[in-house]
């Protein structure tokens, strides 16, 4: 039976993948996905959504989300994120989300009630547990938190692209997503629910190289090149900005909480940890994980390692499941 699904998204452009690798899989029933503001504004990330779903002509309702964090905007004194800097490539800016996909503009349109609504009405009605995939700021899911905490008992397992432990990206101590909607992270990890955190230190292992996507291209599918084309976009900006230990890869970070799905040991050094988020100064936004002996009772499950060779495999099994590129 298909694990059912709801994937929450900032789209840009891993996760894009993710999407995609969800529509695709047969191990996996995407009943929503619900967009969120984080890698850019609502407005863009709910349309990439929908450009998304609409290219792989899936049936699949898109909620928009939250435009701005909790309550981080509120307060003066949070730490900005670090400067985003400019890659030029072959004369052209390159950047690790641009604002839209380039795909053709949707023409399919959004349900007409907020993602919050959404998840405390599915939640409240489920006749089964339904996986909630969060690869965005977890706004969306503390809302509806805070709405009706009850709706845990119908949630078989929260996985959250996010935090990191020995490797960070927006700040010297955070990873984006957390970063993002901090005391979002903190409701959301200790909602009750099995959380399990796909982090940096995984992301950044199950790396994706530039051979792994001349074979999404020789698929010659809708998504082997779209899901190639993400990619290399991805590995021009980690070799100007974040060079990984595998040269010419990046890390595809959405995606592999979908591929987790699918195969677990994709995710390698899996512990089971307590997790803390942090919401001021130096440590605003970092996964503080307490690994002392005598420590907190443990909330999450956290990743410290990722199979790069197992999710490349999946995410090509996967985009040859897609249409045929016209010719
Ligand atoms: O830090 C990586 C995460 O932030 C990914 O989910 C990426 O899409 C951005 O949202
Ligand atoms: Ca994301």
């Amino acid at each position: 039976m298909p694990r059912k699904i709801i994937l929450d998204v900032d789209t840009g452009s891993d996760d894009a993948v993710a999407i995609m690798s969800a529509i695709l899989s047969p191990d996996v029933q995407l009943e929503a996905l619900c967009s969120v503001a984080g890698n850019k504004e609502i407005e863009y990330t709910t349309e990439n959504t929908l450009r998304v779903v609409q290219l792989l002509k899936a049936d699949v309702p898109v909620y928009r989300g939250a435009k701005y964090p909790l309550v981080k905007f509120l307060c003066p004194d949070r730490l900005p994120e670090d400067e985003h800097l400019e890659v030029v490539h072959d004369g052209k800016v390159v950047q690790m989300h641009s604002d839209y996909l380039d795909i053709p503009e949707a023409k399919i349109k959004e349900q007409p009630i907020s993602a919050a609504e959404f998840y405390v009405k599915y939640l409240r009605e489920a006749k089964e547990p339904v996986t909630l995939v969060a690869v965005g700021p977890l706004t969306n899911l503390a809302l509806a938190f805070r709405i009706d905490p009850t709706i845990v008992k119908n949630i078989e397992e929260i996985v959250i692209m996010g935090g990191g432990y020995n490797i960070t990206n927006c700040t010297p101590t955070a990873e984006f997503n957390i970063w993002y909607d901090p005391e979002a992270a903190e409701i959301v990890i200790n909602s009750g629910a099995k959380v399990t955190l796909v982090p940096l230190d995984a992301t950044h292992a199950a790396c994706i190289t530039l051979d792994d996507c001349k074979r999404f291209r020789a698929l010659n599918t809708v998504a082997g090149k779209f899901i190639a084309e993400l990619c290399e976009q991805r590995i021009i900006v980690h070799n100007a900005t974040q060079p990984l230990d595998v040269p010419d890869a990046a890390a595809v970070h959405d995606a592999l909480c979908i591929a987790y799905l699918i195969d677990p040991t994709v995710l390698k050094d899996v512990r089971h940890v307590h997790c803390n988020v942090g919401f001021r100064d130096f440590c605003e936004g970092q996964t503080i994980l307490d690994m002392r002996y005598f420590t907190e009772p443990a909330n999450c499950w956290f990743a410290f390692d990722g199979d790069r060779f197992k999710f490349a495999d999946i995410l090509c099994d996967l985009a040859a499941k897609s249409e045929p590129l016209a010719e």
